[in-house]
């Protein structure tokens, strides 16, 4: 008899599902405050190096995401095309993200150290080069543009502001201070001791062979680091979460 009355008022039965609604998603959102991490730590995963994080600028500016993704869903196909699948914290320095949702070309969450960096120069500059059916345009402008390696350690403190992982802030001031010295380390394979310290697993070497800093240096260091940081071979999924 109380429900009739309840649904026949429409105001009170507008009030009645607001107030339910509240409490159930506060019951769902609430926890989520008080949870330190909600990804899990993996090991191997560090910030982007300075030169990387120009390659993945070029990777957004091109707009590669439009026919690329950067994730690997737990999938047997795709786990077998692409290896394992991507975790959390693959992308917990990602901002913003570029897990995709086309895949005109393949996935490239993995695709680090599939190539040499040749094969990539040549596939930039003009993918039917390499893959004579290939869709793909070609971007061979990057070989002749130069990065910007003084303006690279205030990129670093702007991500800064925008982490919210739980480790603090993404990069040390050391980092920072030292960003524009760490990019032509890596990308000569020069004075690599501060770069290797500070960004474990770091691949170091002149990635274009030209002896400019380009583009094109600094968009196959990203590629070639993509989905190599975490060792899969020792890496066990916490299955108990
Ligand atoms: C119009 C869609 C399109 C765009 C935009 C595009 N690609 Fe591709 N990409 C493809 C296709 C299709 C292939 C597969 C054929 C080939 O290897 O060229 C491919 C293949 C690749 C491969 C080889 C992957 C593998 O595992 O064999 C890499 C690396 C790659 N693209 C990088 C890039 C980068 C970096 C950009 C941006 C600068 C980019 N692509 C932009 C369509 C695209």
């Amino acid at each position: 008899m109380k429900h009739e009355t309840l649904e026949k008022n429409a105001t009170l039965l507008l009030i009645f599902s607001f107030l339910v609604v509240t409490i159930g998603g506060l019951v769902q959102i609430v926890p989520l405050f008080y949870l330190q991490n909600t990804i899990e730590q993996v090991e191997g995963m560090r910030p982007y190096t300075p030169l990387e994080l120009a390659g993945r600028n070029v990777y957004i500016r091109e707009g590669c995401y439009t026919c690329h993704s950067q994730m690997i869903r737990p999938f047997r196909d795709e786990v077998e095309r692409y290896g394992h699948f991507s975790l959390a914290a693959e992308s917990q320095y990602d901002h913003p993200f570029q897990w995709g949702s086309k895949r005109t070309g393949p996935d490239l969450a993995r695709v680090g150290n599939k190539y040499s960096d040749e094969w990539h120069r040549e596939h930039l500059a003009n993918p039917r080069n390499v893959v004579p059916e290939s869709v793909m345009p070609g971007y061979a402008y990057l070989q002749d543009k130069e990065v910007d390696a003084k303006g690279i350690g205030k990129h670093l403190a702007t991500l800064n502001l925008t982490v919210n992982n739980g480790n603090g802030a993404m990069y040390t001031e050391e980092a920072i201070a030292s960003a524009e010295a760490d990019m032509l380390a890596q990308a000569t394979g020069e004075n690599t001791d501060g770069l290797l310290q500070r960004y474990p697993r770091t691949v170091a070497r002149n990635f274009d062979g030209d002896p400019r800093l380009t583009e094109m240096d600094a968009l196959i260091a990203y590629l070639q680091m993509l989905g190599t940081l975490v060792d899969f071979s020792t890496f066990k999924a916490d299955v108990s979460r």
